[in-house]
């Protein structure tokens, strides 16, 4: 066979974008895996909403069977976001044999051992690279690349939409609503932007980035959480006068067995590079006892720099269909430990 076949759920911002890239990016995608990859349906709430992408009507549908039933299509890529019925779609593609990518960290965070679980039964690939700090790529790091250190420390600045708020505030002294409209209006805000304010999201993306890690599960419910709301313009000219940015802050540290993850407000000195980093773009520290210091840096959201994680996941896909080992990845065993003691 000469190309895979994609059943598409959403076709809001991240959806335009992974449309734009496997259409633009066609050559190298095919150079790269050996085939090339066909938009087969695209599922939206509204078929008569207009689209960015010109000549995609044909493709368009409301029935989610129409894509999870189609035996032709080998993978679904979930950008609708939310819950439900997001989960249930999932776990209905994985149940038929399919591959799953998505930028779903609502999902991830609360559902990801169910899901990965229910996949490697189904010898099915999950990857969700996007659904921590968007173009950054920090997932597949964590669980590749620190694979041979011990990592004690994970801080960073991982909402959009809030660094872009506060970063506004502190630059051109906009006004925190004023800033959260223009946030929505380029696509960075969750469809709720209250998750974004409230420091939720950022709470969600600590869930993942702690698990995987610190290679433990750790619950969303175990993240202390505080939002930006309460922060005024006088605390940020307050912090600004002694040399401080304030900054949406998640932190998770490990001290033998002992794992503590927040997200709130932080006065962050302008020596340190995490001050420097400002509107939609996203940094994660790394510390391991070996390698010591690292950072992630790049666009937390938007159009492009998301879908380019999600078609990265798609590659890693194809590439695993053609050696025959989906379904092989690494990250089962310790989100079994945590389907066990739920069970128990
Ligand atoms: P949008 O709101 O822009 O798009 C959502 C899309 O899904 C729309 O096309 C919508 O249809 C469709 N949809 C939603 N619910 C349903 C449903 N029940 N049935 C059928 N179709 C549905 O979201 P985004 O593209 O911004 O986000 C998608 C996902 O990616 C979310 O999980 C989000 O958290 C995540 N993400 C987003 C980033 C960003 O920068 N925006 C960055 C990283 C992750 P219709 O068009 O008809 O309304
Ligand atoms: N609403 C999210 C943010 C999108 O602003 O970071 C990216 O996950």
């Amino acid at each position: 066979r000469t190309s895979v076949n994609v059943g598409l759920l959403g076709f809001g911002t991240v959806g335009t974008g992974v449309v734009r890239i496997i259409s633009a990016h066609q050559e190298d995608l095919v150079k790269q895996t050996g085939m090339g990859v066909n938009i087969h349906k695209i599922l939206v709430r509204d078929r008569d909403k207009p689209r960015s992408v010109p000549g995609m009507e044909h493709l368009v549908t409301d029935r989610a069977e129409e894509i999870l039933q189609d035996p032709a299509i080998d993978v679904v890529i979930e950008v609708m976001g939310g819950i439900h019925p997001a989960k249930e779609y999932i776990c209905a593609a994985l149940e038929r044999g399919k591959h799953v990518v998505t930028a779903n960290k609502d999902l991830m965070a609360l559902y990801g051992a169910e899901i990965l679980t229910l996949a490697k039964e189904r010898g099915s690939d999950v990857f969700y690279e996007a659904s921590v700090a968007g173009g950054v790529p920090i997932l597949r790091a964590l669980e590749e690349s620190f694979s041979s250190d011990r990592i004690t420390k994970i801080m960073g600045i991982v909402n959009g939409t809030t660094n872009y708020i506060l970063s506004k505030m502190s630059q051109d002294g906009a006004s925190y609503e004023e800033v959260l409209k223009e946030a929505q209006a380029l696509g960075f805000a969750e469809a709720d932007p209250s998750s974004d304010v409230d420091g939720i999201d950022a709470a969600r993306k600590m869930t993942i980035l702690s698990t995987l890690g610190f290679r433990v599960p750790v619950a969303l419910e175990e993240v202390d959480v505080k939002g930006i709301r309460g922060v005024t313009q006088d605390d940020i000219a307050f912090g600004k006068k002694l040399g401080y940015e304030i900054k949406l802050m998640g932190l998770a540290q490990r001290d033998d067995d002992k794992i503590e993850v927040s997200v709130e407000p932080t006065m962050v000195h302008h020596s340190h590079p995490l001050a420097s980093v400002n509107g939609v773009f996203n940094a994660v520290y790394v510390y391991g006892e070996a390698v010591g210091e690292t950072m992630f840096y790049g666009p937390g959201a938007g159009e492009l720099p998301t879908a380019t994680s999600v078609v990265s996941d798609l590659v890693m896909v194809v590439k695993n269909m053609k050696l025959h080992v989906n379904g092989q990845g690494m990250v089962a065993p310790y989100k079994e430990k945590r389907m066990k003691e739920e069970t128990e």
